[in-house]
Order: structure tokens, then C-alpha cells, then sequence
């Protein structure tokens, strides 16, 4: 039963039943990470106001400069999950390799791996606009009591039993799934607690937003082309809006309110797209088909991928159905012999 109101941990203890694992667990683990949220708003928050801009000075294993609030966020987000005695590993974009938790007990029990982005849309930060984090969580395959493998955070999206996003916008918002629908809370600041604002969220029927990196345009393949010239054709009930923050998470969240396809194609710059699949595509993808909508590469499911690298690329078409549907028509299209 929803109810107004309602806060995330009161939420949590009552939805009990749509967790097909532990409970206890899933608490343990959501509270990590809505404790992390909290302090890495507070961060965010402050950016404009203290000497906390710009980049770390190291580069990140994509080659990217890493904000300080990336390693800031990092460190927070890795901090809290470790110390909970539920999680076994932990992957980040912001980590080469991934992290081994042994657990302080050496009976441990720790059953659960968390992929993370732990700042997403940095680049946003120094100029005011919203960035977020998002995270996929899995059970191990490896025995329990046993370090955890690679083979741990290779698992394709369709085995992730959470996902979820926080968005540090013009409020902070948690937005989740286990499974069994999407439920979104909103911080309330002074008392730090989070409400369910946004119950069973999905996609409007028919979406009119379209967001790309339209300045990429002359490198998209032909499918991707077609697509954008059919979102701004003047017929039926289009042109569509572009819409492009550059913040994956800012840009999802709009689209599944007001309804609207994501791409971040593969290109003749990025031939696997930019978009990274453990931690970025995965739990988009399983919180956009719970808000009945789709994810793909152009060409397949993307929970149906077999991931082969931590850190591996994928091209992301993600949004309202009927509209993913469309954007992979056109790119048969234009695979098609002619
Ligand atoms: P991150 O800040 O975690 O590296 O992610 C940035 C990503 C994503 O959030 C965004 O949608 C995309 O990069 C924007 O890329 P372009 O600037 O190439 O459009
Ligand atoms: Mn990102
Ligand atoms: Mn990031």
C-alpha cells in the first residue's frame, strides 16, 4: 500500500515483501546509500561556495579529468557501503579495478555488489547545474565467505535485483526499483529525511522530448541521422523538443516525467558510444523498463547484454517505448542492403 508521505525507511519496512531477498539487507544497504546521498548533496550544495572547483589533477581510467567532487562523492558513496557488513564489492567509474570488502567478521556474509557512478554529469558542477549519481546492485555468484571475482560484476543488467539514481537538482531526489515498480523520495533538507513524492513513476504514453548531443550529428551512423531528422519533421504531432542537460541522470529523469527518448549513440569518434554499460546504462535501463519504458542499443535489449569489461562502453537508446522502437527501426533501416 502507498501512502502519502510516507518516509524511504517507512517505506522500505513496508514494502518488505517486493524484496525477494533479505529485507534487513536491502534496508542495510538502501540506508548506505541514502546516508552517502545526503552528505554528497551537502557537498554539491556548497560547490559555488568554496574552493572545491575544479578538476583533482588525476585522470580517471577513461582518460577523463576527474572533478574533486567525483572523488569526493567516491569516497563517501565507497565509505558508507563499506561499512555495512552487507556488501562484498564495489565497482566505480572512478576506480580502475574493482574493490574487495572481506567484511570484519571472518564468517562473513556479505552477499551483495554494488556498481557506481558516484558523480554523474560533472562537468555540470561548475556552472550551477544538476548532476547525480546512480547504482546497480546485484547478489554475488561466487560462494559467500570468499573473496568476491570479476565474474561478481560481469553479470548482465537482467540479474541486478536494485537500481537506482539520486539527482542533486533544484531538489534531491532518490529514485529507485527492485523489481516492482519505480518509486521516487525528495529530500527534505533541514530534517534530512527522505518522502515518497513520486509513487509508481512511468513514462507518459507518448513522449515529445527528444536528447541528444546534437553537435556529434555529422559523426552519428546513418539510423541515428534518420531518427533526428523524423523528431523534427512537422507532421503528426511533431516536431519534437530537444532537450540535452549532459548529466545522463538529469536528462533520464525529465524524460521519464514528461516523456522522451535518451540517445548517446555510437559515433565515428566513440565506436561503442560514451555511455558506460555496469553502472551507467544497466540501471537506467532496469529502472526505465519498470517505468514501462525501454532501453537498447540501437539493436538489442540492454539487460540482455553479457558484459566483458568493468568499464565497457555501449551505444544507449533509452526512453519511452514506442519512441526506442522507432529510433532501432531506423537503424535497420538504414543497415538494410538497398
Ligand atoms: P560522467 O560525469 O559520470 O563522466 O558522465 C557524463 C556522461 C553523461 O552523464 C552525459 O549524459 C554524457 O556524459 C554527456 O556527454 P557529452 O558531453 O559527450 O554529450
Ligand atoms: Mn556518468
Ligand atoms: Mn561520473
Amino acid at each position: 500500500m502507498i501512502k502519502k508521505n510516507q518516509t524511504l525507511g517507512e517505506f522500505i519496512i513496508e514494502n518488505q515483501k517486493y524484496f525477494e531477498y533479505s529485507t534487513g539487507e536491502l534496508a542495510k544497504l538502501l540506508n548506505s546509500i541514502r546516508l552517502a546521498a545526503k552528505v554528497v548533496n551537502h557537498e554539491v550544495n556548497k560547490a559555488g561556495l568554496v574552493d572545491i572547483l575544479g578538476t583533482a589533477g588525476a585522470t580517471n581510467i577513461q582518460g577523463e579529468a576527474q572533478q574533486k567532487l567525483d572523488v569526493y562523492a567516491n569516497e563517501k558513496f565507497i565509505r558508507m557501503l563499506t561499512n555495512r557488513e552487507i556488501v562484498c564489492g564495489i565497482a566505480s567509474e572512478e576506480n580502475d579495478d574493482f574493490i574487495t570488502i572481506e567484511g570484519q567478521h571472518k564468517d562473513n556474509k556479505n552477499k551483495y555488489v554494488v556498481l557506481i557512478d558516484p558523480l554523474d554529469g560533472s562537468s555540470n558542477i561548475d556552472v550551477n547545474v544538476s548532476v547525480g549519481t546512480i547504482f546497480s546492485i546485484y547478489r554475488r555468484i561466487t560462494p559467500v565467505g570468499t573473496p568476491v571475482e570479476m565474474s561478481d560484476f560481469l553479470q548482465p543488467g537482467n540479474q541486478q535485483i536494485a537500481a537506482g539514481y539520486i539527482v542533486y537538482g533544484t531538489s534531491t531526489m532518490l529514485v529507485y526499483t527492485t523489481g516492482y515498480g519505480v518509486y521516487g523520495f525528495t529530500l527534505n533538507p533541514p530534517i534530512g529525511t527522505y518522502y515518497l513524492s513520486h509513487p509508481k513513476m512511468r513514462f507518459p504514453e507518448k513522449g515529445h522530448i527528444y536528447s541528444i548531443n546534437e553537435g556529434n550529428y555529422l559523426q552519428f551512423p546513418q539510423g541515428v541521422k534518420d531518427y533526428i531528422k523524423y523528431c523534427q519533421a512537422e507532421e503528426d504531432d511533431r516536431p519534437y523538443t530537444s532537450r540535452y542537460i549532459g548529466s545522463l541522470v538529469s536528462d533520464m529523469h525529465r524524460n521519464i516525467l514528461k516523456g522522451g527518448i535518451y540517445i548517446y549513440p555510437q559515433s565515428s569518434k566513440y565506436k561503442n558510444g560514451k555511455l558506460r554499460l555496469l553502472y551507467e546504462c544497466n540501471p537506467m535501463a532496469f529502472i526505465a523498463e519498470q517505468a514501462g519504458g525501454k532501453a537498447s542499443d540501437g539493436y538489442r535489449r540492454i539487460l540482455d547484454i553479457q558484459p566483458e569489461h568493468l568499464h565497457q562502453r555501449i551505444p544507449f537508446f533509452c526512453g519511452n517505448k514506442e519512441m526506442v522502437e522507432r529510433a532501432e527501426a531506423f537503424m535497420r533501416n538504414a543497415d538494410a542492403p538497398k
